[in-house]
């Protein structure tokens, strides 16, 4: 960080240089990891899963077929997520995830560089054991230097952003661990919260909707089709009055089915999400008055996975009488970020000093 960047202030201008010299920009995320490589793109963008024979200690399987994996094991075979609240709490088999999901090819191709240098996005106001963490991660895999981003920065310039100009901007940032959210200008983060709600709150929120009002036990992988099940219609009222669900009885544990009603379902899911809101209205309530003025018009930019649940948009804009827009590709956001610093998309903020005139 630059001498005079405020403590607790991340500015675009961090390490445009240093990012700018990176060759490969990584986003490890709860429920996905993403890979950008200078020059070539986003090479990797899979389920943070691994699937781990703890007999012999070998890889089964990583990525997408790791999670299609989950619940379905032997007991010899367990399915482990290296990364959870946006934090890499398993260093190792992290990086035997990555280095598995990059593939021979690119592993090769990246060995070849004598000084690899890796760029990472890190959570906002994540502490200094879990930003550790990524970095040793990324060295294990042969990184020399690792350059890390605040996620709110990378997803605004992903998202495009005009975050350089002087004129707020809000982004939020919804995850799969962690929603953040940032009121920016002037490429600086002026005020902002991390709230740790994003869509696996969402998904228990369901399950324990039905585990307690059905008694029903749902298959881990039934949640995303249940709210699949909600026609598409999230958190929208139209769609179907109830829906057939299979799951598993509580207290007999036999297979079992019950109908659903989708209003309190949707009622179930919006819970958690209330507090999004509560630190919407946080962040307002830091930011001086006339950037609140410039956000009336410009209005919230949503990314994230957790972006693309249905009526969360407009939710938010019937909270905050805001226009809301969510952003092209919501879930790649902050990796695409990462990647336009690499490959030098991104402008400097300069502020030249003026010529002081002499009277
Ligand atoms: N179409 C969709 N509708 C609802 N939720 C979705 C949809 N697509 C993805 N999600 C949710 O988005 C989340 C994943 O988002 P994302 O890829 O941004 O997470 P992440 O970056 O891995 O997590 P984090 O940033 O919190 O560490 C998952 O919880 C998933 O359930
Ligand atoms: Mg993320």
């Amino acid at each position: 960080m630059p001498s005079g960047t405020a403590p607790g202030r991340t500015a675009v201008t961090v390490s445009l240089d240093q990012l700018r010299r990176c060759h490969i920009a990584v986003d490890l995320g709860a429920a996905r990891t993403r890979v950008y490589v200078k020059g070539v793109g986003l090479v990797v963008d899979e389920p943070s899963v691994a699937a781990v024979n703890i007999r012999s200690g070998a890889l089964i399987a990583v990525g997408a077929l790791a999670e299609k994996m989950t619940g379905r094991t032997p007991e010899y075979i367990r399915v482990v997520r290296p990364i959870s609240g946006g934090t890499v709490v398993d260093i190792e088999m992290a990086q035997r995830m990555i280095r598995h999901l990059l593939g021979e090819k690119l592993r090769r191709q990246l060995r070849r560089k004598p000084r690899l240098r890796a760029a990472a996005c890190t959570p906002h106001l994540s502490d200094p054991l879990a930003q550790r963490a990524s970095v040793e991660t990324l060295v294990g895999l042969g990184a020399r230097r690792v350059e890390l981003v605040d996620t709110l920065i990378a997803a605004a310039v992903g998202c495009g952003l005009p975050v350089e100009q002087p004129t707020a901007t809000m982004i939020v940032v919804s995850g799969a661990a962690t929603t953040q959210l940032a009121v920016l200008s002037l490429g600086s983060i002026v005020t902002a919260e991390r709230i740790p709600v994003g869509g696996n709150a969402i998904d228990n929120a369901v399950i324990q909707h039905l585990r307690t009002q059905h008694e029903l036990l749902l298959p881990s992988q039934s949640v995303r089709p249940l709210q699949l099940a909600l026609h598409g219609n999230g958190l929208h009222s139209h769609g179907p009055e109830s829906t057939e669900i299979h799951g598993r009885d509580v207290a007999t544990g036999l297979a079992r089915s019950v109908q659903v009603d989708t209003a309190a379902v949707r009622n179930a899911i919006h819970t958690p999400l209330t507090s999004v809101i509560d630190g919407i209205g946080k962040v307002l309530r830091d930011c001086p008055p006339d950037l609140v003025a410039d956000l009336a018009d410009r209005g919230i930019t949503m990314v994230g996975g957790s972006a693309l649940l249905p009526g969360f948009d407009q939710m938010l804009r019937d909270a905050t009488g805001m226009p809301v827009r969510i952003a092209d590709r919501p879930d790649v956001c902050a990796v695409l970020g990462l990647g336009a610093m690499l490959e030098g998309n991104v402008k400097p903020l300069a502020f030249d000093p003026l010529t002081e005139v002499e009277e």
